[in-house]
């Protein structure tokens, strides 16, 4: 089933809100694509610890490692550190050594790109971007952050093209005396003030480093554009992960709808963790080998595990009517968490197809 959502496509991206099995299901359809012979990128972003110890990903670094999982393909696995994927960026678009020595220790931009909101969604594209742009993988996921709004990672690009297309921008960067524009005569006195009191030179920080920054937005501008035409392009496909829980698939919906107004491709939607239970399952005639009392109790967590079952079906129905004729793979919420090879394994016959 996943397979027709990923059908000649090299990029995969697991979006969702937060704690519906987006790094679960990254890591999974990655495993599951090895398994099937592909040479397979997972990236991953904050994966809890065991699994990240299953992946191999003791330590932060952007260098992608071959999982040992035995596959007949590859997977490898990274973590992305958004620090060291804005310092690479810096490095790549600085026109020297010295900017970019300037710009890399600035403390304004130490603070900057570790804190500034979104960088994180931002470098995520960023290393997918890369790693498409070099090839050498077949298939690329891409798990997502865990956003307080699966939204504001599609906007990650724009976000940073507006930035520094912005009017604020362009002040900022004019090779100017920066201090005066910035903050007028009285301003700029106040935080000399400031600067004094505290011996932190904020002002001169902040001045070098948009003059720095300034000389590289083009650079940053084109590859936000590129980045945005991948995300398009007919390489991508968009897997909405989501629970059965209301908050969940309304950000679902609103997400889906956003996909078309932005043109991006939309392959499918993963319903994790759903209470399923065949419909022929009865606890009828149990009584004779369990016991009447023991039958009994069967029969009520039967009739539990319907009213869940029907629950969440009543939760996911909104979702499935946008489904344009794309798929809903549903895999069961499990009675133990997803945190190693085997864990990853379990989930496949319900991303691939074959579950019972
Ligand atoms: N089908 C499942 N059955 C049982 N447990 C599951 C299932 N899928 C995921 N989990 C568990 O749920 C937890 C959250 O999953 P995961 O980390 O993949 O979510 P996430 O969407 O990546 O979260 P975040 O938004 O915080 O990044 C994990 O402990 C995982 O093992
Ligand atoms: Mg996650």
């Amino acid at each position: 089933m996943i397979e027709r959502v990923l059908d000649g496509r090299t990029v995969c991206i697991c979006a969702g809100s937060g704690g519906v099995g987006k790094t679960t299901t990254a890591a999974a359809i990655g495993l599951g694509m090895a398994a099937r012979g592909r040479r397979v990128a997972v990236l991953t972003i904050d994966p809890a610890r065991r699994l990240a110890d299953a992946l191999g990903l003791t330590e932060l670094g952007n260098e992608a490692r071959l999982v040992d999982a035995g596959a007949e393909g590859e997977l490898w696995a990274l973590t992305l550190d958004a620090k060291r994927t804005f310092d690479e960026l810096v490095e790549l678009h600085a026109p020297d050594a010295a900017t970019r020595d300037a710009v890399l220790g600035n403390r304004i931009y130490q603070e900057l790109s570790r804190a500034v909101a979104g960088s994180q969604e931002y470098m995520a594209m960023e290393k997918l971007y890369d790693l498409h742009h070099e090839g050498g993988f077949d298939l690329l996921v891409l798990d997502t952050p865990p956003t307080r709004s699966a939204l504001d990672f599609l906007d990650a690009p724009a976000d940073l093209t507006a930035f520094i297309d912005s009017r604020t921008f362009r002040v900022l960067t004019a090779p100017t005396r920066f201090g005066m524009r910035l903050f007028g005569r009285g301003g700029g006195l106040a935080l000399s003030a400031l600067e004094r009191a505290t011996g932190v030179r904020l002002l001169q920080d902040l001045s070098e480093f948009f003059t720095s920054f300034g000389t590289m937005s083009e650079g940053f501008r084109r590859r936000a554009d590129a980045v945005d035409r991948l995300l398009a392009g007919d390489d991508t496909s968009f897997v909405l992960v989501t629970a059965p829980r209301r908050d969940a698939v309304e950000e679902a919906i609103f997400f889906r709808e956003r996909l078309d107004e932005a043109g991006m491709p939309f392959g499918g939607v993963v319903a994790n963790r759903v209470h399923a239970i065949p419909a022929e399952a009865t606890a009828a005639g149990l009584a004779g080998p369990l016991g009447e009392e023991l039958a009994r109790r069967v029969e009520a967590d039967l009739g539990d595990q319907r009213r869940l079952s029907e629950r969440d079906r009543r939760t996911l129905a909104a979702l499935r009517r946008l489904l344009s004729g794309r798929p809903m793979i549903q895999i069961p919420e499990l009675d133990r968490d997803v945190h190693d090879l085997d864990g990853l394994r379990a989930l496949e016959p319900h991303l691939f197809g074959g579950a019972a």
